[in-house]
């Protein structure tokens, strides 16, 4: 018998003994051992979670107990959930984790301390789909050319409500924190954070890329309004925060940011909570993943998978899935200022005669070329200009952003999104 301890009992620990328990068959049929939940930690003692195991507020309780052979890291945070872990490890004690932001800060010291030991995490990045399995197991014969995807439930199911029902920004975040989608500190998942932190996990596994959250360009959905919703729909667009990781030679991008993609490309068509993820490798073309993204039973679905497959195998993969420096040696994080993109820029200016000409200037002093544009008043004496461009390079449109924010015309920093 495999013995379990669950180290924070929320929302997705329950579900993690629920599943255990109520699918024992399944379970014990494919792992080919029972496994139990022995005991689970938590902050508040006198709430009662239905559960038949032993509860206790000492994480010392799990971490002494001998008989247990796997602990599941469901604390959230960075530093403490850090010292549990490795102290979990060096007693020997296996590790599954959903804990993204832990990951994205210490992984590569966590696959130094782990050796031998498992350590899985198939929670972490998408919930309940098997992303990190595909990308390191299923594709692993292949280069990744790109990882591009909505990695966030509570951005996109925002984006589709304020698209199909024209629900207003602060109300839509507070009915995702309501529903148990956000993370406990909203501005994690709107900031785009949350989906960097996935976007870091994915790309070490594609490209053995050692970078942190402050090395890599990260925006979230916290500036866009319905007047570029507007725009968006009146182009044959829909407004995705996405994140995306390209190789290009020797470099890498990594990026996250609200993107306008056109309607008919698939990931325009993931709506709500759902999350999507395309993963090009050189020798497969393309492959897309498509599945819940955020929920206590969809993400306890993914940490019981780790479950099962270390009481099955002990361990059978390297945590980041090489075992050998892979192409991160040779490959460097491309510069932010070096990305090409075209570019939609909402800009609040006062509705006067000569305006748009010498915005137009600007535009053309930094040699960004206008695609479409359009102007909407927005009060009797100012009006919006909603403008996309050609293929610019980034360090010329930032440039050209303050230019325009300089001007005494201009009411308010113009906002900015690029188009996939
Ligand atoms: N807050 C996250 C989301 C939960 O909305 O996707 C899953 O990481």
């Amino acid at each position: 018998m495999i013995k379990v301890g669950i180290i924070g009992v929320g929302t997705v620990g329950t579900s993690v003994a629920e599943i255990l328990r109520d699918n024992a068959d399944v379970i014990s049929a494919r792992a080919g051992v029972d496994i139990v939940v022995k005991s689970g930690v938590v902050k508040n003692l006198k709430k009662d979670r239905g559960l038949d195991i032993i509860i206790t507020d000492n994480v010392d309780d799990i971490l002494n107990d001998k008989e247990i052979d796997i602990v599941v890291e469901l604390m959230g945070g960075v530093e403490e959930p850090f010292e549990v872990v490795k102290r979990a490890l060096k007693a020997g004690k296996a590790v599954v984790t959903a804990n993204k932001a832990l990951l994205a800060y210490h992984r590569y010291e966590l696959q130094t301390i782990a050796k031998d030991i498992a350590f899985e995490y198939e929670a972490s990045v998408a919930g309940g789909i098997p992303i990190i399995t595909a990308l390191r197991d299923g594709l692993s014969a292949n280069h990744i050319e790109s990882i591009m995807g909505i990695m966030n439930g509570t951005c996109n199911y925002m984006m589709t409500e304020m698209t199909n029902n024209g629900v207003s920004y602060d109300a839509i975040l507070k009915e995702a924190q309501d529903l148990g989608y956000a993370e406990s500190d909203p501005s994690f998942d709107v900031g785009g954070f949350d989906a960097a932190h996935k976007l870091l996990i994915l790309a070490s596994i594609a490209y053995g890329i050692d970078a942190k959250p402050e090395d890599i360009l990260i925006e979230g959905i916290d500036k866009v309004r319905s007047e570029d919703i507007a725009f968006a729909k009146e182009f044959g667009y829909a407004i995705k925060l996405l994140g995306i990781a390209k190789k290009d030679e020797n470099e890498v991008e990594l990026r996250v940011h609200a993107c306008l993609i056109k309607q008919d490309e698939m990931i325009a068509k993931i709506d709500g909570v759902m999350n999507a993820i395309s993963v090009v490798g050189d020798k497969v073309g393309e492959t897309l993943y498509y599945g819940p993204g955020a929920g206590g039973d969809a993400t306890a679905s993914a940490v019981v998978a780790n479950i099962i497959d270390i009481a099955r195998s002990g361990k059978s993969t390297p945590m980041l899935g090489f075992n050998r420096p892979m192409e991160g040696s040779k490959l460097t994080l491309k510069s932010t200022d070096d990305i090409n993109s075209k570019y939609y820029l909402r800009i609040n200016v006062s509705d006067r005669a000569g305006v748009l000409a010498r915005v137009t200037k600007l535009f053309e002093e930094n040699q960004i070329s206008v695609e479409t544009m359009l102007q909407r008043p927005s009060t009797q004496t100012s009006a919006n200009l909603l403008i996309s461009t050609h293929i610019a390079l980034e360090k010329d449109v930032q440039k050209l952003i303050k230019e325009l924010e300089a001007q005494d015309f201009v009411n308010a920093t113009p906002v900015m999104i690029r188009i996939v």
